[in-house]
């Protein structure tokens, strides 16, 4: 993005200034600024604030400057011009900004009179900051790595520019579709005091405003414990202000009229209303105070609109008494409404303790807001790819001597703006999505540089230009297509070896690929089936794929492997067999029924029955039952329809890799991919262009059948963290009808993994994604996820058109995989190995041996780095390594195993910290919160606590930091922590 490129360079001496003005004794900001409540009011907390979506209908730069489209004219950067001017008017009016992206442009482009103004509202806590991250993230398909990273990044823009002040205190989640386990969690290490929710199912909110649980302690891990605990309030009718109050530019709403003597006099009976409204909503929550959302979406671009009306009505309803109550009516903020409810509670809340998350979430029987869990599955996949490339990248930059900080910061912006609740969703128009997909790329391109510069420091060949493929989606990639000899430069960005099975498009008929000591490593080429030959925008002559296996690639480091083309020689995989029955040496033996679907599979002494089929629901258009659409799944009919292939499969039998090629039709192909001494199996499928001259949106489901016994139960991950239990047709907190939509009802959102267990044998099938998806499992022993998805009509909640994605001037294609894995239900480490290989697969640079033998390539150049001293414990994932600022680097240290997990895995662990490294020395470690705008020593959360004693809020008791002269540090399950280490190179 352009505006993100400059202001460093512009900016940061303003910045500087602004900060050196205030001396801390001047804050006036935090729980001190608050307004006081009055006992034996009914506090009513008014929160002006305005929902900007980072991208939906418009783009982001649209909605920034304001550019008029059909749908929409508003301009985000007024409402921050006209804020500030109102709130200058009156030491009272206060304002909650939420995003930090949009805050961040406007920041930069403000004069110095300008910026002193607003830091001097921050300071004073008229002006609040909530949540804080970069965009207000998406629950359902985000994951945990991306969350934390764009959260972190928006707290650091904004402790550096206001310091204090701008520590969020709380997590303002008003809109996302659903809510999760992980974000909860997140939000309580983040050092927060609350979470507001706005969305969740109709069905739950009528339950809880009837029983006045709308407020409780979330329990968020299992694991961590008290610890997670964080007090949620859910808001009453969203985020919008209360019908008839929305004073805004863009509402119809009456003015309130206070001239008495005016025949359009309302005071009164709008005050009446007023406050009739509150005590509805009183009822639903157990203390004095109510919080009522002053705002709407876009709103406040005239601000004083809103404030001159409140002002009268606050004034009015404070000075008299309705139906016998007296009311104190005041500007708040979300952070002053939790202190309130603190004070008035002494932090006990009855309601009791939640673990469950909201999912899924749904606004009427008709309106599962599930579609979205799948739609726009590319744009799904593209941002992990970007969360794989901005991981590898931030390492490499932290692991070498490279200062582009700000070439780095446009992929962590841009992987901020991805996790926007309208953007990895897919609920945005198509225009938006390749706006998205424009600054994803951008963001890309910035790291590639960065990438190569730090490739060329670590390897020392200095004149190599480090390349990568970004097209080997579609098995394109013309550096290997074209090249007689070429450098690949495998980079495994996790802590534990790996072996890459590395695959590039070529054109020769045999190849030989060798490590750097000289081993031939063994290598494969296979047909490229001809779906991915056929995929629309395919621009290349690779017919084959050259597979080898870089065995071990060394842990946050790199291994460089020697091609080259071995003319007037053909060592392709001969042609493929139809075959029924088949037999491999890969630890899994399999055969083939008439339909090309797969029968059983074995593996030691475990025997499954697998069927995987490919079926479609027809999505309805008819508006009285509900549609599908971007936000929701409504199938015509529960049952979705066989997808019948017109042939067996095509098997190609290798010593490393066994395919079969399967075609379904015109629109569904899949090769599924056995590995030597892979324990999953690989299902590749491609879908699309989904038919669009039907009468019925069409939505693909990929389904496992089984055998297994699983009684209604299965699991899928929050956030691809902990996993969630779930229930057919149930819901944990309420007696649950199922009127209607058996499968929009059971649909969860699958972020890595879905699973189910014999209830009987100790066996389970996990089925691992490659992007968030929709999942469920309708009947026992099966697991479905849908893969694709387009919708002939919009589903009427604001996106305004139809789901049907285009590229290339035709309906999308899609390709993906999904990883099956069979096993004992206790082997959870393979499932965490593999998932994780995924989501941070080793990277592939290619470069030019020039005119060098490998030999001499190898004395000249450094052909192999790991970071690392010793290995880590087999249960430590080092999730952050990036550079910080001037000489510090960020390190996240992270336990993969939940509680129970394992008997051993699922244990404390000690890492000490001075024995990981190898790249640098550290000098100094000192343990951050998990956003890492705040030292843990400083951060102090509001203890909330239900009245039984047990559940007592402990501040981060698994957590004791353990810094002593060893730096050594102690993880509990599931724990994450945070260190700020500054480091010399050794
Ligand atoms: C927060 O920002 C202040 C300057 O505003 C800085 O001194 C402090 O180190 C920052 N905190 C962290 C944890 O980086
Ligand atoms: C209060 O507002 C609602 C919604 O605008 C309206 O239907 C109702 O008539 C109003 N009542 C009074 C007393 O003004
Ligand atoms: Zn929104």
């Amino acid at each position: 993005m352009k505006w993100a490129n400059t202001y460093l360079t512009i900016f940061i001496p303003l910045i500087g200034l602004i900060s050196c003005s205030l001396n801390d004794e001047d804050f006036l900001c935090g729980y001190s600024s608050c307004p006081t409540t009055k006992e034996g009011y009914i506090n009513i907390h008014l929160v002006p604030h305005s929902h900007d979506d980072l991208g939906w209908v418009k783009t982001i730069d649209q909605y920034y400057y304001g550019v008029h489209t059909p749908v929409s004219n508003v301009g985000v950067q007024y409402i921050y011009d006209s804020v500030l001017n109102s709130l200058s008017r009156r030491t009272d009016r206060r304002f909650i900004f939420v995003e930090t992206a949009y805050f961040w442009k406007w920041w930069t482009e403000q004069d110095e009179v300008t910026r002193t103004d607003f830091a001097e509202l921050v300071k004073r806590g008229q002006l609040e900051f909530v949540s804080g991250g970069w965009s207000m993230n998406d629950e359902a398909t985000t994951n945990y790595q991306s969350i934390i990273d764009q959260m972190s990044w928006g707290l650091r823009r904004l402790n550096d520019t206001f310091g204090k002040c701008a520590h969020p205190k709380v997590g303002w989640q008003i809109d996302p579709f659903g809510h999760s386990n992980e974000m909860a969690s997140i939000f309580a290490s983040l050092g927060f005091d609350g979470v507001f929710l706005g969305r969740i199912d109709y069905q739950d909110r009528a339950f809880r405003t009837y029983y006045e649980t709308m407020e409780f302690v979330w329990r968020s891990s299992q694991s961590l414990g008290a610890s997670s605990d964080i007090f949620t309030s859910v808001l009453y009718d969203l985020y919008v202000a209360p019908t008839g109050f929305c004073f805004d530019v863009e509402c119809d709403d009456q003015p309130i009229i206070d001239d008495i003597e005016s025949p359009e006099y309302n005071l009164h009976t709008r005050a009446q209303n007023f406050t009739d409204l509150a005590f509805q909503r009183l009822l639903s929550y157990s203390t004095s105070n109510v919080l009522i959302p002053m705002g709407n979406d876009f709103a406040y671009q005239d601000a004083e609109m809103w404030y001159k009306n409140i002002d009268k009505l606050i004034r009015y309803i404070n000075n008299n008494t309705f139906g016998g109550y007296q009311y104190n009516v005041m500007y708040s903020t979300p952070s002053c409404y939790v202190k309130a409810v603190h004070e008035e509670t002494k932090g006990i809340i009855y309601s009791g303790l939640n673990t469950f998350d909201f999912f899924p979430y749904a606004s009427n029987p008709y309106a599962f807001w599930v579609g979205c869990y799948t739609s726009r599955p590319a744009i799904k996949r593209f941002e992990r790819m970007g969360n794989n490339f901005l991981q590898i990248c931030k390492q490499l930059s932290a692991l070498s001597n490279q200062k582009e900080t700000e070439k780095l910061n446009n992929l962590r912006e841009a992987m901020g703006i991805m996790q926007h609740h309208d953007a990895i969703t897919g609920t945005e128009t198509q225009n938006v999505t390749f706006d998205y997909a424009r600054i994803l790329d951008n963001g890309l391109s910035d790291c590639r540089e960065v990438a190569n510069d730090a490739l060329r420091e670590l390897t020392k060949a200095v004149h190599s230009k480090f390349t990568t493929c970004p097209l080997t989606n579609i098995s394109q990639c013309y550096q290997s297509e074209a090249a007689k000899s070429l450098v690949i430069t495998v980079y495994n960005p996790l802590e534990r070896n790996v072996t890459k099975y590395v695959r590039l498009p070529v054109t020769g008929r045999a190849y030989r690929v060798r490590d750097p000591s000289g081993n031939e490593l063994p290598v494969q080429l296979l047909p490229i089936s001809s779906a991915v030959l056929n995929i629309p925008g395919r621009v290349s002559d690779a017919t084959l794929e050259l597979i080898f296996p870089a065995y071990d690639v060394p842990a946050l480091g790199y291994r460089s492997y020697f091609m080259e083309v071995i003319e007037d020689e053909d060592r392709v995989t001969p042609v493929g067999v139809s075959s029924k029955y088949f037999s491999t040496n890969m630890g899994v033996d399999f055969d083939i029924n008439e339909f090309g679907f797969i029968g059983k599979i074995y593996k030691d002494n475990l025997t499954m029955q697998l069927k995987q089929t490919f079926q479609a629901y027809k999505g309805s258009t008819n508006n009285s039952e509900g549609v599908s659409g971007a936000y929701l799944f409504n199938p015509i009919t529960s049952e979705p329809d066989y997808i019948i292939g017109d042939a067996d499969g095509v098997v190609y039998n290798g010593e490393l890799i066994t395919e079969i090629h399967q075609r379904f039709n015109a629109w569904l192909s899949q090769v599924i991919r056995f590995y030597d001494n892979e324990n999953f199996i690989e299902f590749d499928w491609i879908v699309g262009p989904l038919p669009t001259n039907v009468t019925h949106g069409t939505e693909v489901i990929s389904k496992f059948t089984t055998n297994l016994k699983s009684d209604s139960i299965f699991y899928t991950d929050s956030n691809g963290r902990e996993m969630m239990k779930r229930i057919r047709n149930h819901r944990p907190t309420w007696n649950f009808s199922t009127i209607l939509q058996p499968p929009p009802s059971n649909y969860y959102p699958v972020t890595s993994k879905i699973v189910i267990e014999d209830v009987e044998e100790n066996i389970q099938l996990a089925v691992l994604t490659d992007r968030a998806q929709g999942g469920s499992s309708l009947k026992d022993g099966e697991i479905e996820l849908m893969i694709h998805r387009n919708t002939l009509v919009d589903d009427v909640l604001g996106m305004g058109e139809p789901l049907l994605e285009y590229a290339h001037n035709q309906s999308l294609v899609v390709r993906g995989s999904h990883y099956v894995l069979f096993d004992t239900k206790n082997n959870i480490f393979e499932q965490r190995k593999i998932a994780q290989a995924k989501l941070l697969d080793s990277w592939v640079f290619i470069s030019s041996p020039e005119e060098y033998s490998l030999e001499e390539y190898r004395q000249k150049f450094s052909m192999e780095f790991s970071a690392l001293q010793n290995s880590l414990p087999d249960n430590v994932h080092i999730l952050t390594l990036e550079p910080w600022r001037e000489s510090t680097l960020l390190l996240r240290l992270e336990h993969i195993f939940a509680k129970d997990e394992d008997p051993l895995l699922s244990q404390p662990v000690t890492v000490k910290l001075n024995e990981v490294f190898a790249a640098f020395n550290i000098v100094e470690a000192k343990e951050a919160t998990l956003g890492a705008n705040q030292w843990s020593e400083e951060s102090e959360r509001l203890k909330f606590a239900t009245p039984d004693g047990e559940d007592v809020f402990t501040e981060s008791e698994a957590g004791i930091v353990e810094l002593n002269g060893e730096l050594s540090v102690l993880l509990n399950p599931m724990q994450i922590r945070t260190f700020i280490l500054a480091v010399v190179s050794k």
